[in-house]
């Protein structure tokens, strides 16, 4: 119900005609797991307030995650092929059509939010958000991270670099979900926080160990591109301890929240064993 609502929403965002909106809707409608729209939904209804309300927050980083997709996997980058289970963008359509695509998901994200149908507080808060986690002192920042870490960078640096890299958009997920619902947006942040490097490890461990099908992306892309990553420090075993040392101080730290914390403690029990 939930997924089937994000995604109605998706697929009345951009126009079906025209080169550009073909290449973003490609990207856009073709799967994915909706993790952070849904986190934000939870997290509204945890505090109190309605799915509803999340939902077109959780659109709009929706289309800021997936933009981060089509330029993570270009060739100067981590340079793949396969992308939710298809072609990558670039491999579909063309790199420029890619660079440029993804541009348009990243700015749609903002007027998403800038005109979403809540109070204009919550929507420059909102706004707010999105930019900070997007940006150079988010995501952005971590993608830098990631292709400048070196083989001796200490375990400390890789969990920083994940907090970032993919943090930052986990935290905006649930964030924009407190703020949806009349919250400042830090009130789960310790959740988000430690989710976010569960995810990371997680999407490691997949790389090495997972199955292309599934995944829907292509496995030993970190090798191919010498990333140092936290398995390559402490190996698959410890990295799978990890994943549950992380997912349980998200956990607990919503401990507070008793009966209305229930579907956000389950959705991160659920991502521990995920395989795609
Ligand atoms: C993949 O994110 C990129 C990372 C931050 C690890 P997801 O695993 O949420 O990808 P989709 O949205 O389901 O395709
Ligand atoms: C990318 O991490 C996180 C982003 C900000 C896109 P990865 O490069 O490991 O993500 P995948 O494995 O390609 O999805
Ligand atoms: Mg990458
Ligand atoms: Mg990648
Ligand atoms: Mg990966």
């Amino acid at each position: 119900m939930r997924k089937q609502q994000i995604e109605a929403y998706l697929n009345g965002l951009i126009p079906e005609k025209g080169l550009l909106y073909d290449a973003m809707r490609y990207s856009l409608l073709g799967g994915g797991k909706r993790l952070r729209p849904q986190l934000a939904m939870m997290a509204a209804e945890a505090l109190g307030g309605t799915e509803t309300d999340a939902l077109c927050y959780g659109a709009a980083l929706e289309c800021i995650h997936t933009y981060s997709l089509i330029h993570d996997d270009l060739p100067c980058m981590d340079d793949d092929d396969l992308r939710r289970g298809r072609p990558t963008l670039h491999k579909q359509f063309d790199e420029a059509t890619a660079v440029l695509a993804g541009d348009g998901l990243l700015t749609l994200a903002f007027s998403i939010a800038a005109r979403a149908p809540l109070s204009s507080d919550r929507n420059l808060a909102a706004v707010t958000v999105l930019s900070d986690a997007a940006g150079a002192y988010g995501m952005v920042q971590g993608q830098m991270l990631d292709m400048t870490l070196s083989a001796e960078s200490p375990t400390e640096d890789i969990l920083e670099m994940y907090r970032f890299k993919t943090g930052a958009l986990l935290r905006a997920a649930v964030a924009l979900g407190c703020i949806a619902a009349g919250g400042k947006g830090d009130e789960l942040e310790a959740f988000s926080q430690n989710l976010g490097v569960a995810f990371q490890l997680q999407d490691d461990i997949l790389d090495v160990v997972g199955d292309e099908k599934v995944l829907g992306k292509p496995i030993q892309s970190d090798s191919k591109n010498d990333k140092h990553t936290v398995i390559s420090v402490i190996g698959i075993e410890k990295a799978r301890e990890w994943v549950h040392k992380y997912t349980d101080l998200a956990i607990e730290s919503i401990a507070f929240l008793g009966e209305k914390g229930t579907a956000l403690s389950a959705l991160a029990k659920g991502l521990v064993e995920r395989e795609m």
